[in-house]
């Protein structure tokens, strides 16, 4: 039997829009999905044993088939001719937005290679992870994969010529305490990087625009974070959700929770991943003021994953 795991990730900066080749900044979080993989006799069965949102499995089920078949074609195998038990399960939740697809993915690739004694390195398991998170995004920048494989806290860049994106490690003085929240829905990361493409085309300067802003803020991220400037870091994150805002991938339900994180004392908030539901995150430096936002989130009903950014080895 073969074993993988792959990190869950969080993006402080950039969603969506480094699918454009804006850089962005991700922190993989201390939590991850885990597979194992036998051969079997009959075509790929898959048990989902992982926790989060209701429903996330069942949704994702025909995208996680074909994300499995993209990674057997990219490893040189044909799909039709492998039979394969697969389990995934872990402490990474099923949210949307924390980077759930990716880390399965990895999981499995790496599982895969050791079930087929295959020796890959990092970098193929995180192209193999890539080719199967087309199923889940579409058109997906790969920040998702790099972090999922490489964990830490990663500047990305991908290169929209088709050549090697750029990944950067950064450091942090020390990692930081977040709040992640779940709306509870279940968003289609594919249909949000779409409709995004689509409004770009549509409305090209109002974008350009927006798209430059969202460049400046990515440095600037980098930078504050660089000097540990936390209260610069949450500013920095405010402004970013008010671009996602602007290119419509934000909804009610996570503009509630970011101003509700604000209400509650967190230095920045803003909504992470492919938006429509799925996740915010809120920088909440300090043990006091991580129980704070976060308990305010449960008594309304929300679930909650406390953690931390810019953790180096998870
Ligand atoms: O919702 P998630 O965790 O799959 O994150 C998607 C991030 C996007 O920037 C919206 C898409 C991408 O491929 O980078």
């Amino acid at each position: 039997m073969g074993r993988g795991s792959g990190f869950g990730k969080t993006i402080l900066f950039g969603e969506h829009f480094v699918v454009h080749g804006v850089p962005g900044i991700a922190s993989a979080v201390d939590s991850a999905a885990d597979a194992t993989v036998k051969k079997a006799q009959k075509g790929i069965n898959v048990t989902d044993e992982r926790s989060g949102a209701t429903g996330y499995a069942e949704k994702k089920k025909l995208q996680q088939l074909e994300s499995i078949e993209r990674m057997l074609t990219t490893m040189g195998m044909n799909p039709k001719d492998v039979a394969l038990d697969i389990w995934l399960g872990g402490n990474l939740p099923g949210f949307s937005g924390l980077g759930a697809s990716a880390a399965s993915s990895v999981a499995i690739a790496r599982a895969i290679a050791a079930e087929f004694n295959l020796d890959l390195s990092d970098e193929r398991i995180n192209d193999i992870a890539y080719e199967a998170e087309k199923a889940y995004a579409g058109n997906p920048s790969g920040i998702d994969n790099t972090a999922a494989t490489f964990g830490g806290l990663i500047w990305f860049k991908k290169n929209l010529a088709g050549g090697s994106n750029m990944i950067e490690q950064l450091s942090i003085r020390e990692p930081v305490e977040i709040v992640i929240c779940n709306t509870g829905i279940v968003a289609n990361t594919k249909a949000m990087v779409a409709g995004v493409a689509e409004r770009k085309k549509q409305n090209p300067t109002k974008y350009d625009a927006i798209f430059g802003q969202a460049e400046e803020l990515a440095h600037k991220g980098r930078h504050a974070m660089k000097e540990f400037d936390l209260r610069q870091v949450g500013k920095l994150m405010d402004e970013n959700h008010y671009l996602l805002q602007e290119i419509e991938v934000s909804c009610k339900e996570l503009d509630y929770l970011v101003d509700l994180a604000r209400e509650m004392g967190a230095f920045g908030a803003k909504m992470t991943g492919g938006g429509g539901g799925g996740c915010m995150l809120s920088l909440t430096p300090g043990k006091e003021l991580q129980e704070a936002v976060a308990e305010a989130m449960e008594n309304e009903g929300f679930k909650v994953l406390k953690t931390k950014m810019g953790i180096r080895k998870v």
